[in-house]
């Protein structure tokens, strides 16, 4: 089936893109910055799962930003919504068969470091899997790589630096973190975030991890953005609520697209 939705895609596009950016809550108007862009929706290509949130049709969208040819996913599929794990990260695996070399994902997160706010940017420096689930788990892929991949670089350092550079030229005051996935769909308790800081997590989140573990196996080079858009339960003395997410994630979004815009110039 893989085979078939990488043939549909490429049937439709005339070079392969160097560079794939998952646009997380919030990061969705990037795609207006994209220049000569045309988008394939995904009930179209054969085999590709969409996403069960209501209204969230997603699309791949391919054009230029400056002189790279990149793809955008707008709508990823999040574990909790019940597909399992493989249809998790099959648009992933469909976008490394494409011959990607980086990608970038983006995501909204709850602070957990008291020294955060929401509306922050943290550039994520590592993660912690700690749900039980790995899309790995299985046959080993060995044509695609290892059975035990190494994570000591799992975002990197180059693509860190120059992500650096480019904020500290727009004075733009990032933060970077390590990012701790939960499966959600609820949010995490006090005491879970309590555990997220001493396990040294800086941000939670639901998304993210799944599909940079596959990138890795693959060989991509990954950078990571999270936008801090709530601080994370019991870090205040007040409740969380979706809204609020959404309210931040549409206070920044034009920075936050510019920034990236800037990074996907540079590397
Ligand atoms: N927890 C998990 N995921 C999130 C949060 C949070 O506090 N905020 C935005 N996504």
């Amino acid at each position: 089936m893989l085979e078939k939705s990488v043939e549909y895609i490429k049937s439709k596009i005339k070079v392969n893109p160097e560079i794939a950016i998952i646009l997380g809550s919030g990061l969705g108007d990037f795609v207006d910055t994209i220049e000569n862009k045309f988008a394939i929706n995904y009930e179209d290509i054969p085999g590709f799962p969409n996403s069960t949130v209501v209204g969230h049709s997603g699309k791949l969208i391919f054009g230029n930003v400056g002189d790279k040819f990149i793809v955008a996913m707008q709508g990823r599929i999040h574990y909790y919504e019940g597909q399992g794990i493989d249809k998790t990260v099959y648009p992933m695996k469909v976008l490394c068969e494409l011959g990607i070399k980086k990608l970038i994902v983006t995501n909204a997160s709850g602070g957990v470091n008291k020294s955060f706010k929401p509306s922050d940017i943290m550039l994520i420096k590592d993660h912690i899997n700690y749900t039980g689930v790995n899309p790995l788990i299985g046959k080993n892929e060995d044509d695609k790589g290892p059975r035990f991949l190494d994570m000591t670089y799992t975002y990197s350092k180059e693509l860190r630096d120059k992500a650096k550079e480019v904020a500290k030229n727009i004075d733009l005051d990032i933060k970077e973190g390590v990012y701790m996935w939960f499966t959600g769909p609820c949010y995490e308790t006090p005491s879970e975030v309590k555990l997220a800081a001493i396990v040294g997590a800086d941000a939670v989140g639901m998304s993210t991890v799944p599909e940079v573990i596959i990138a890795r196996h693959r060989g991509v080079d990954v950078l990571g953005f999270s936008c801090i858009t709530n601080m994370a339960a019991g870090i205040l003395e007040q409740p969380l609520n979706h809204e609020e997410v959404i309210e931040v994630s549409n206070k920044i979004k034009d920075k936050f697209a510019q920034y990236v815009r800037e990074v996907i110039k540079v590397i």
